[in-house]
């Protein structure tokens, strides 16, 4: 049982195998905020509750003359806005009368003994095998008729809850849901960190730390998207908080769209977190009947450190965000044309492609951007989705069947929520496009975005997928997005502009749901100009996401560094790019580029025919020694060893038997008389005997983590290292 609820329905606690999360509906029927931390035992715990009479902070009126009440001061579940918390508010309505107020009170609750499902929206799921128990608590609205579910699915094993919130109109007119957000966490004492995860294209999730104060901290995209710029998830922590000591709790939110996270302590040091749909871009009519239903916010807890919580996140979203059969299957090895080609290809070059990639042993074939319509460059073409013959030496059918022939499967670039004005489609349909009455668009790599909110946008690009899909042999989608979003304004006839940004990404994710239940084979990789839309809600359609534009290796250990923080390897993306890199112009040895790019989902982005023989060959070896491990990078724990900034990286995978365990260090720095590297390692069982795969010195797992391996050379800048510990039995 992982709901408890009180004799008098009033008191509520959620179990998970070492956390506990507890609220209470108090006498004036607000949800008050009690504990979320390490699990403990459903006991009352009001009496650690204090009130006191905070100067103009006002009190409710149905508080009478009691001025130690404030819900300025409370700790809460759910905070409205306008009705005394002057605080970040979680909700707010806006009513016929002009006025904008929320102040909900406790109704009743309920338990189901599955994981909450969101209509259009993903969501965390379970099985009947093993299901999650939901706790669903309603309020009502103080002076209307609007009802509020706050739904907590518990997933017991995996230490997570998921939050999310729908408002209910049970009155007989229309109101605006101004805001409406997915979790709220009030925090009693102490002092914070938050933890954040921005960056830039070519540069996606460095974390920043800082410590939480009286500004508010937000992290925040009005991109349409969730962005590189930031990504919606954040952590807040102790003060002395490392990888594997101290507290730290998760706060991911399965949205693809515009969102916000802040934290910020209130008057009296108290610290308030909220994450859900950024309101700037939103103002939503609900009509009598109706509902609204925001993302999940998908909450972690661990005592233990960053690493806890990553393996919690990890453990969740590849078990149970990620869908379909590619999850827990080995991915093909990608050969992509883009880096090796970019426009300029003809058949022949995708042939001569083809065969140097089943020579190396690869599995697959990847046709990346420039295929269809005449896209010779991003300056044309999207929307028509018909395959340039001309290009292509016939039909994408013919071409894919040639690959095939060559042993390898056959993987396709789209972009389908993209429109050129260079294209028959705009010319067709110029009123597809978002755009602001009036106004000219602002383009951005030369491109407009699609109106995903239309059914008949959709529709054409639902249509032309699958022609395209059932038209050829396509085993593999890479599906792109290539700018941010700007005008969220619909030239639908009666659209509500204020609906226009939400509905736009339930239009995407509509798309998304239709082609993959129309093609559950297909291995979708989701991708915005590398990693722009890296979040939890994608991974409920693709289970793999290009992680950056920047193939950069040494750029990409602090790329993968931040992603690891809540998103498991099996989703990376990595591929090994020629050097000098294209986005960086540095040259890194073939062996660390590969060791870095050896994620869950890898593969290669170059030319093979322009390389020296003995690196094809080396090529040929390391996708063999890929295969042999590709388990252990899918479904391994990651441990990360070090952090951006030290004079190497290093970071290990351990099966999940502990029986094996791969460790990876790269040289950032290099020194004259360096002293070597000594890495103390993670995830072993103490009481296990480990063989070193480098030295072949035998040691208990508990040797290893405590003193660590001392590596016998010193490497040269960009150099770099594996080692392999295998579990043995000591006579
Ligand atoms: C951006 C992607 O991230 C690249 O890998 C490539 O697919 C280009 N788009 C193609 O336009």
């Amino acid at each position: 049982m992982s709901i408890h609820i009180s004799a008098d329905g009033r008191r509520f606690q959620l179990d998970t195998r070492d956390t506990s999360y507890q609220f209470h509906a108090d006498k004036y029927g607000v949800l008050a905020h009690d504990y979320y931390g390490k699990r403990i035992p459903f006991e009352d715990l009001t009496d650690g509750e204090f009130f006191a009479d905070v100067g103009f902070s006002g009190n409710p009126w149905d508080a009478g003359e009691e001025r130690t009440y404030s819900l300025d001061t409370r700790l809460q579940e759910f905070p409205g806005y306008g009705c005394g918390d002057y605080r970040e508010s979680a909700v707010s309505l806006a009513f016929s009368n002009g006025s904008q107020a929320a102040d909900f009170r406790y109704e009743s609750c309920k338990v189901m003994d599955r994981a909450w499902t969101i209509p259009g929206l993903p969501a965390l799921w379970d099985t009947e095998e093993a299901p999650a128990q939901t706790l669903v608590v309603t309020l009502k609205e103080r002076a209307s008729n609007i009802r509020l579910q706050l739904s907590y699915a518990v997933f017991e094993a995996e230490n997570v809850i998921a939050r999310s919130a729908r408002i209910v109109n049970d009155g007989a007119e229309a109101v605006y849901v101004e805001r409406c957000l997915s979790c709220c966490v009030d925090y009693g004492f102490g002092d914070y960190e938050l933890m954040i995860f921005p960056g830039r294209h070519c540069m996606e999730r460095v974390p920043q730390r800082q410590s939480v104060g009286f500004t508010k901290q937000e992290v925040y995209s009005l991109r349409g998207a969730s962005s590189h710029q930031m990504n919606p998830a954040m952590l807040l922590c102790r003060p002395d908080t490392t990888e594997t000591q101290g507290e730290c709790w998760g706060y991911c939110l399965a949205y693809s769209g515009s969102f916000i996270g802040s934290a910020q302590k209130d008057q009296r040091g108290q610290t308030r977190v909220v994450m859900g749909i950024n309101p700037a871009q939103f103002s939503w009519r609900l009509q009598p009947g109706d509902s609204f239903d925001a993302p999940q916010a998908i909450l972690s807890y661990s005592a233990a450190g960053f690493e806890r919580l990553s393996h919690q996140y990890h453990d969740i979203l590849r078990n149970h965000m990620c869908r379909g059969q590619w999850v827990h299957k080995p991915k093909p090895v990608v050969v992509n044309t883009w880096e090796a080609a970019y426009f300029n290809f003809d058949r022949e070059t995708v042939m001569r492609l083809t065969k140097d990639a089943a020579k190396v042993g690869a599995d697959m074939l990847v046709l990346d951007d420039g295929w269809f319509g005449h896209r010779d460059s991003d300056t044309s073409s999207l929307g028509d989705w018909y395959e340039n013959t001309k290009k292509l030496g016939g039909t994408l059918a013919s071409l894919s069947n040639a690959v095939h022939d060559e042993g390898l499967l056959f993987g396709l670039w789209v972009e389908p929520e993209m429109i050129s004005e260079d294209s028959d489609l705009y010319r067709a349909h110029p009123e597809w496009a978002l755009a602001i009455e009036g106004r000219p668009p602002v383009r951005s790599r030369c491109q407009l975005v699609l109106d995903m909110s239309r059914k008949d946008v959709r529709d054409y690009l639902f249509g032309r997928l699958s022609a395209i899909l059932s038209g050829a042999r396509i085993e593999y989608v890479k599906w792109d997005f290539n700018r941010s979003v700007c005008e969220m304004w619909s030239h639908l006839p009666g659209a509500r502009q204020g609906e226009t940004a939400h509905r736009w990404m339930l239009g995407v994710y509509e798309l998304f749901e239709r082609v993959t239940a129309a093609f559950p084979e297909l291995l979708i990789e989701n991708c915005s100009g590398g990693g722009g839309r890296f979040d939890a809600g994608m991974l409920y359609y693709s289970p793999q996401i290009w992680c950056s534009d920047n193939t950069d290796a040494v750029n990409r250990l602090d790329i993968q560094y931040g992603t690891s923080f809540f998103y498991p390897m099996s989703a990376v993306a990595a591929h090994v790019s020629v050097c000098p890199n294209h986005q960086t112009g540095r040259t890194v040895p073939l062996m660390t580029r590969t060791r870095v790019a050896m994620t869950g989902a890898f593969g290669y982005e170059l030319d093979l025919g322009k390389l020296k023989e003995p690196e094809r060959a080396q090529i040929a070896r390391d996708i063999q020694a890929y295969k042999a491990r590709e388990e252990l990078f899918r479904e391994g724990r990651y441990h990360r060893l070090t952090k951006p900034g030290e004079r190497y990286a290093a970071w290990m995978y351990v099966s999940e038997n502990r029986d094996k365990a791969l460790l990876n260090v790269v040289m950032r720095e290099a020194e004259g008389n360096a002293m070597p590297v000594k890495v103390p390692l993670r995830g072993l069982l103490p009481e296990a005997s480990y063989r070193c795969s480098l030295t072949g010195a035998v040691h208990s797992g508990a040797v290893w983590m405590a003193c660590g391996l001392t590596l016998p050379v010193i490497y040269w800048q960009y150099e770099s290292e594996t080692v392999e510990f295998e579990r043995v039995q000591r006579g």
